[in-house]
């Protein structure tokens, strides 16, 4: 993946209103090279709508679609250097492997020799060329999405753009099919789209995540940029779990270089005033992972540290690490991360115990309810 090459695909300002619907609200992000680059989101936030357009299988509203630096406008989906997998990869049953493949570039009338050269060589990409002459009823649903993969391929995009391509198989399998997408997109080179509503598929196999919320971009960052630092508590909420406390009131600390937050549940917080959000709309919150959090007997003597007295609730077995669910007082309760051996321990202690938890100011986050300042 280049950092510097321009754009494969460039998305500028696009809208896309169905009636008095808006589908996507101006949209701007730039897709690189040879990346994998995901739209994630909740249901019905316009990430299909995206891919659609960039495919030119939609028209946008308003806005533009650059890929490798040509205006798309008014170039069809057939002429543009993309190519989609479906959300519900349709592959003609009563076609064999090899024919489903070769079936778009049959349509393009190329010659024989070297249809079957392409097809050859798209087959062992995706691992399926001992099955070339077996029907789709032959095979898996992981090997039945391989062949939607390589008649995708076999055009030889610039662009795979693939909507949902592991929903339709099963939880097993669409874990060995995260991996197996990663690799082939590694070895063929193009930049994958992919457009998903499951946060771990999108942190397990993406370079860059854009995530939509109806319609709108939140935040567009590497897994681990959208995990440590989220631009708001949809997008906390949204990657990985995360505690949260809204605050209630705010007030001015003992010196400018400081300001007194107030959470229902965590008394009030001093905190840095560097660390406040500098736009956003709705109100802050406070943020703390599970796996930040600590727990002891007594609050730590340490004056960067949060804490909050409560009492053992569940411990949800995890394998390697459980989370303890602590009860605070007025009815929240917060989660933290621990490991086997203290799991264990908390075990034996009895339910309802009195624990305090704790984590230092650095691990928490104050975030905005919403990143985008309203209207723009
Ligand atoms: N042709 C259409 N006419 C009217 N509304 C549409 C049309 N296509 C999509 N929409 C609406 O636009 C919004 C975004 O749809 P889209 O299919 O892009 O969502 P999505 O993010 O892909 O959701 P999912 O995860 O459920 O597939 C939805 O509210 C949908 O109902
Ligand atoms: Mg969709």
């Amino acid at each position: 993946m280049s950092e510097t090459a321009p754009p494969i695909i460039s998305v500028q300002n696009v809208t896309k209103r169905f009636g008095s619907f808006t589908a996507l609200e101006n949209i701007t992000l730039d897709i690189r090279p040879g990346e994998i680059f995901a739209l994630l989101g909740p249901s019905g936030c316009g990430k299909s709508t995206l891919l659609r357009i960039i495919a030119g299988l939609e028209t946008a509203t308003e806005g533009h679609i650059m890929i490798d630096g040509q205006d798309m406008a008014g170039i069809p989906a057939n002429k543009r250097p993309v190519n989609m997998v479906f959300q519900s990869y349709a592959v003609f049953p009563h076609m064999s492997v090899a024919d489903n493949v070769a079936y778009g570039l049959k349509l393009e009338r190329l010659p024989k020799p070297e249809i079957a050269a392409k097809v050859e060589e798209a087959l062992a990409q995706v691992h399926l060329s001992d099955f070339a002459h077996r029907k789709p009823d032959q095979l898996s649903g992981g090997q039945r999405q391989r062949v939607a993969l390589a008649r995708a391929l076999v055009k030889r995009p610039k662009v795979l753009l693939l909507d949902e391509p592991l929903s339709a198989l099963d939880a097993k399998l669409r874990d060995a099919m995260r991996l197996e997408l990663v690799k082939l997109q590694e070895s063929v080179g193009v930049s994958f789209v992919i457009v998903t509503h499951d946060q771990s598929e999108a942190l397990a196999m993406a370079d860059r995540i854009a995530v939509l919320e109806a319609g709108r971009l939140r935040q567009l960052d590497t897994p681990a940029g959208l995990y440590k630092q989220p631009v708001d508590r949809f997008v906390a909420d949204f990657i990985g779990s995360i505690n949260m406390f809204a605050v209630i009131g705010q007030h001015d600390g003992a010196t400018q270089a400081e300001t007194t937050l107030e959470t229902a549940e965590l008394g009030r917080v001093r905190v840095s005033s560097a660390r406040l959000p500098a736009s956003g709309q709705g109100g802050l919150v406070l943020a703390v992972r599970p796996e930040r959090v600590k727990l002891a007997d007594a609050p730590p003597e340490s004056a960067d540290a949060i804490a909050v007295a409560g009492h053992l609730g569940d411990v949800a077995f995890q394998g390697n690490s459980s989370i303890a669910e602590i009860l605070l007082a007025g009815g929240a309760s917060l989660a933290a991360l621990v490991s086997e051996k203290e799991a264990d321990r908390l075990m034996q202690a009895e339910s309802g115990s009195p624990v305090t938890a704790w984590w230092r100011a650095d691990d928490m986050l104050i975030l905005p309810e919403n990143a985008l300042s309203s209207g723009g």
